[in-house]
């Protein structure tokens, strides 16, 4: 994104510093969702991913991404898929751990989700240490579908994400707007 609609986006986030715990700035984006010209613009942008990639699903990463992946996929005409912390899905789930700074944390998708000849674009708010992005995509491809893209509204650079999460994609685009 660039000029106005940049300028626009990045008003709507404030930085909340200490959150969850000392030491931490959260990146806030409510300010963003309640403002629907900004809203919009950003629904916009990533509609226009989905399209750009050719992608035929959405996956929306819980909680934040599901906000930002559905308009985006109902704008696009293209139909969403949930990827859930574990034990939420009532259906019969594929699940993917990976490491966070102390312990694990685990994803699940529900195993008919998503399958061969699918081309999932993957939609989350923000690239942090890209663990939960990473583990999105190796469940998506689990279940035979192509992950075509990653889509972020902000990724925070310092903590090595795109890094990560590139070597994984192997060639499928990262973008954050
Ligand atoms: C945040 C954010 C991403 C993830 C990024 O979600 O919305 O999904 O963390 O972090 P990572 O790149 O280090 O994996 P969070 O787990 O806080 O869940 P929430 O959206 O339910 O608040």
């Amino acid at each position: 994104l660039a000029g106005g609609d940049r300028e626009l986006l990045l008003n709507g986030i404030r930085d909340v510093p200490d959150h969850p715990k000392p030491g931490v700035v959260f990146k806030d984006i409510t300010p963003l969702l309640a403002d629907p010209r900004a809203f919009s613009v950003l629904t916009d942008a990533l509609a226009a991913a989905v399209t750009r990639h050719g992608a035929t699903a959405v996956a929306g990463l819980e909680a934040r991404g599901f906000i930002l992946a559905a308009p985006a996929a109902l704008r696009a005409g293209v139909g969403f898929v949930p990827v859930r912390k574990a034990g939420k899905l009532p259906g019969e789930t594929v699940g993917e751990s990976y490491e966070l700074e102390y312990g694990t944390a685990e994803v699940e998708l529900h195993a008919d989700a998503t399958g061969p000849g699918d081309r999932v674009l993957v939609i989350d708010d923000v690239l942090a240490t890209g663990g939960t992005a990473e583990a999105s995509v190796r469940l998506i491809r689990r279940t035979g579908a192509e992950v075509v893209g990653v889509t972020v509204l902000l990724e925070l650079g310092f903590l090595g994400g795109r890094e990560r999460l590139l070597e994984t994609l192997d060639g499928t685009p990262l973008e954050s707007l």
